[in-house]
């Protein structure tokens, strides 16, 4: 059903809407659903690893004690046993965190919407890496700013540019994804992670350092947070997406008191709290269940599926292809040589039933690029090697 006429749309739709990019990703995902389909696109958890008996358990346990303050309305901060929970979690990683310095978001999505609401004017500075996570360009996108993108080495972002783009734009905030980025499943080297959080201490700048992915590492030895080395200058955010259920949105936001106060005034106006229910059920679950065991579960298959995934890429394609080899989360990133579209090629996958991300989404103002992303975290190892097969024809068909 149609409200408005093309030439309404102009008109009726505010400047700010106007600028935000449209998610490519759901396009492709409504195309790849067949059961014949291989899909490398998607991006989310695999769902065989929800803990759902567990959450059932939770659930009973809440509703059978139901006073009712479980379905009532609750504070913007958040539950605070699970923003002291969070804060625990954070004190064994070596990170003094008080509770008060944590605002529960619907989603570690919320809170990149809230920061751009409370920290971004139109025309400011912003930096990204390049490629940066397409839903932090659209929750940006909606305040106007001007992204400065400083691309990403086999460490992590390029400091000798970030540093230089901090200086010529004075720009106050970066968005940075050290841990198994999203596109890229790049990681920051320990000595990448000081040098940017030195960076920005001398620089009076602020980076959000998003980690939904520092859990789900199946490789190495973990690194710590940037926020560990520059914890006035860093927004930390986390989610029980990637290691509990994505359903139930339950992320956070690391802020400074006055950073904090500014966020909850931007949360009420948002939504007032998140789903209080949603969030003692996370708590209850957290606190009855060895979450360690059934991270290892989550990180055992993700490692075995990125494996067969990477086995797969170094035997079926063309050796002028190069791929990161992630230590985590859910993605790796392939690149073609200089002059191939991976638009291009992602039409020629479709037809052969194999679906990927193409990376132009994943920058600022490209049209084209010859990079693609490749998940691996809802695929068995059989079906991703016949789907990197599957790509590997169709990219050999591209290069004749
Ligand atoms: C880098 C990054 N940040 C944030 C999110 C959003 O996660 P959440 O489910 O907590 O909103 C995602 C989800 O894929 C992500 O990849």
């Amino acid at each position: 059903m149609k409200f408005l006429r093309q030439d309404q749309q102009k008109e009726f739709f505010s400047e700010r809407i106007k600028q935000v990019p449209r998610s490519f990703i759901r396009d492709i995902l409504q195309v790849a659903v067949s059961p014949d389909f291989i899909s490398f696109a998607g991006g989310l958890p695999n769902k065989k690893f929800f803990p759902a008996s567990e959450l059932k358990e939770s659930a009973n346990r809440l509703l059978g004690k139901l006073s009712g303050d479980v379905l009532q309305y609750s504070n913007s901060e958040g539950y605070l046993p699970l923003r002291e929970y969070i804060s625990t979690y954070y004190s064994k990683k070596g990170i003094d965190i008080h509770p008060s310095n944590i605002l529960i978001t619907t989603g570690s999505q919320q809170a990149l919407d809230l920061l751009g609401k409370t920290l971004i004017n139109e025309g400011d500075f912003v930096i990204l890496e390049e490629p940066s996570y397409l839903g932090a360009i659209q929750a940006f996108s909606v305040f106007q700013p001007t992204f400065q993108c400083v691309p990403l080495m086999e460490d992590g972002i390029n400091t000798t540019l970030f540093e230089e783009t901090l200086k010529r734009t004075c720009a106050r905030l970066s968005y940075l994804i050290p841990n198994f980025q999203n596109p890229s499943g790049i990681s920051y080297s320990e000595e990448t992670r000081k040098k940017v959080a030195e960076i920005a201490i001398n620089n009076h700048h602020f980076l959000i350092e998003d980690d939904p992915y520092g859990e789900i590492r199946f490789g190495g030895n973990a690194l710590p947070n940037i926020y560990t080395y520059a914890p006035s200058n860093t927004l930390l955010l986390g989610t029980f997406s990637k290691t509990v259920a994505p359903g139930l949105r339950i992320g956070w936001v690391v802020a400074p008191d006055e950073i904090m106060e500014k966020l909850i005034i931007a949360k009420q106006a948002a939504d007032l709290h998140t789903d209080i229910f949603a969030q003692q059920l996370v708590y209850d679950y957290l606190t009855n269940n060895p979450i360690d065991e059934h991270l290892k579960i989550i990180r055992n298959a993700y490692s075995i599926q990125a494996n067969a995934m990477m086995d797969a890429l170094e035997k079926h394609f063309p050796d002028d292809i190069s791929f990161t080899r992630p230590k985590g989360g859910m993605f790796l990133w392939a690149t073609l040589p200089k002059g191939y579209s991976s638009m291009e090629l992602f039409d020629l996958a479709l037809k052969k039933k194999v679906a990927f991300v193409p990376g132009t989404p994943f920058y600022i103002g490209k049209t084209d690029s010859n990079t693609m992303r490749l998940n691996f975290s809802c695929t068995d190892p059989d079906t991703i090697f016949e789907g990197i097969k599957r790509l590997a024809d169709c990219i050999r068909e591209l290069q004749n």
